[in-house]
């Protein structure tokens, strides 16, 4: 969530510079073309502890799930500092769905993956 803020939050300054963007609903968006393809946004955490607890091999098996699926290109996946969840370590949310997974491993994730961007 504090990530979406952010990017919200500094969108004013993105149109400025680079024109072009539109607001709609008090949101203000990007060029159309850059963000018309994220259907799904992973939020995996990368902070010491998710790291220690293998975060670097949770983006790569998700990442290599979604190219199975085809999904690679709609789905937006974003290193996170810590989240503040370290003693359930890794940490991945999985957006808009707002599926939180802790303590979770490359199996767990390639199959919530499926099922949850999977039928989409
Ligand atoms: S390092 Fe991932 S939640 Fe703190």
């Amino acid at each position: 969530m504090h990530i979406w803020r952010a990017i919200v939050a500094r969108r004013p300054f993105a149109r400025k510079a680079r024109g072009g963007c539109e607001e709609r609903e008090g949101v203000i968006l990007g060029k159309k073309s850059k963000f018309d393809r994220i259907e799904n946004v992973l939020l995996i955490c990368n902070g010491k502890d998710c790291k220690k607890r293998g975060a670097k091999e949770l983006r790569k098996a998700a990442r290599s799930k979604l190219r199975e699926m085809g999904k690679r290109r709609s789905t937006h996946i974003v290193r996170t500092k810590c989240n503040g969840f370290c003693k359930i370590a890794p940490v991945v949310s999985i957006q808009p769905q707002n599926v939180w997974l802790s303590e979770t491993d490359e199996e767990e994730i390639q199959r919530v993956i499926e099922e949850i961007i999977g039928e989409e």
